[in-house]
């Protein structure tokens, strides 16, 4: 009999994050052995817990939402979601330009399958988070990683954008607070990447799922607010800011120009219900969350658990011979650069096996971001204190003997 084969429409599609080195770990666990998974950001895993009104708001709703809802979402949430949205400067939504997904990743794949042709380009950052690559490769696109500098700050290279804009480019992503870099981009250069999309009539997919998570007194800004002549995807949700991770709430707004669009928006309707419809009891928190959007901040303040993990894990990391990073803004990641010639660190995955072998803590690779060099990780620094404390003990103890 013929074995049973994936589709060859998986060959260049990966997802690192939970890729061979997490299956390794699992091996591991099921032998007994303890690991702390870094590999994703699930800040339930690490002791934070949704607000109690979201849980209220669950309870009080469940018998209501045993039936599908329209594809779209159900009045409240989409309600709630519009406000929040206008509140964040994003002009003229209406009902009919929101849809609630079962996360944004589930958005990211009807957006992307509505619109690319084989051989479309679009233009995403590297480092990025890797299911924009995986589900455009996935849908026929090209993709064109456009590099963010870690010598500004990983911000994205302006320049590169524009030298990698080709006639076949149909959109451009902004992943705004950036995973894996912790980054958050000034208006300046948001106006930049705009501007680039407005000449050469890209539509813009804004990844703003960190948007609540910003630290250090700055301002997220969405990037829609300042090009409402744009036709801009908006996506957020609840899994971070809300700690809702395993609810699978997302959301995502159309804004600009819709017009110019309608084609495509009716093939994201049509993808949207042909799912039927998103999870209707945790759409049914949406209200009560963004009733509170900001619930998170304490965390975030001095004192507050991120804000004092994030110190915490960059003082440490850049203590450690050949190791430096830039501090991140927002979010919950670190994205260290290994000074790979001192280390003859030739693969990073093997560099991340080598580490959860000897240390029991399971990382992601810097390739697993589309990062072109060998030379980074990320570190998802959700632990408590001690725990992140004793994390860098074994990476410095690692790196003591360390090479490839
Ligand atoms: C930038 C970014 N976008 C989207 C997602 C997916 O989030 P969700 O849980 O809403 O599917 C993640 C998850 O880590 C993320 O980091």
């Amino acid at each position: 009999m013929m074995d049973i084969k994936k589709t060859s429409k998986l060959e260049n599609v990966g997802y690192d994050i939970r890729g061979p080195v997490a299956d390794e770990a699992a091996k591991m666990r099921a032998k007994g052995i303890a690991i702390i998974s870094l590999n994703t950001g699930n800040p339930a895993n690490f002791g934070f817990f949704a607000p109690q009104s979201i849980e209220d708001a669950l309870i009080a709703n469940i018998k209501s939402s045993e039936a599908y809802s329209d594809s779209r979402g159900i009045p409240a949430a989409i309600e709630a979601i519009r406000a929040y949205s206008t509140g964040k400067g994003i002009a003229g939504l209406s009902d009919e330009d929101i849809y609630t997904g079962n996360g944004v990743s589930e958005l990211i794949n009807i957006s992307l399958q509505a619109l690319l042709e084989n051989g479309d380009e679009i233009l995403i950052p590297t480092p990025d988070y890797p299911l924009w690559t995986s589900v455009a490769t996935l849908c026929g696109g090209k993709v064109v990683h456009y590099i963010c500098d870690e010598e500004n700050e990983w911000l994205p290279d302006i320049a590169d954008i524009r030298k990698k804009v080709s006639p076949r480019t149909k959109a451009i992503v902004l992943i705004n607070p950036n995973n894996p870099t912790g980054a958050l981009y000034s208006k300046d250069v948001l106006l930049d990447v705009l501007q680039i999309a407005r000449e050469h009539n890209l539509i813009v997919f804004a990844d703003e799922i960190y948007d609540r998570l910003v630290m250090d007194g700055e301002e997220h800004i969405a990037a829609a607010s300042l090009a409402p002549d744009l036709f801009v995807v908006t996506f957020n949700g609840l899994s971070k800011s809300h700690m809702v991770a395993g609810f699978r709430c997302g959301w995502m707004c159309l804004s600009g120009d819709r017009k110019r669009a309608a084609d495509y928006i009716e093939g994201i309707q049509m993808l949207a219900s042909m799912r039927l419809c998103a999870n209707v009891p945790a759409q049914s928190v949406i209200c009560a969350a963004l009733d509170d959007p900001y619930s998170a901040a304490p965390l975030l303040r001095p004192g507050g658990r991120i804000y004092e993990q994030r110190e915490c894990i960059y003082n440490a990391i850049k203590e450690i011979p050949g190791l430096s990073s830039v501090k991140p803004k927002a979010a919950f990641y670190l994205f260290p650069k290994i000074d790979a010639e001192k280390y003859h660190i030739r693969d990073d995955e093997q560099f991340v096996l080598d580490f959860l072998h000897e240390h029991h803590v399971l990382m992601t690779h810097g390739k697993g971001f589309n990062w072109p060099r060998a030379d980074h990780f990320r570190i998802v620094y959700l632990p408590a204190v001690p725990e992140l404390m004793r994390i860098a003990e074994r990476m410095r103890a690692f790196l003591r003997t360390y090479t490839q």
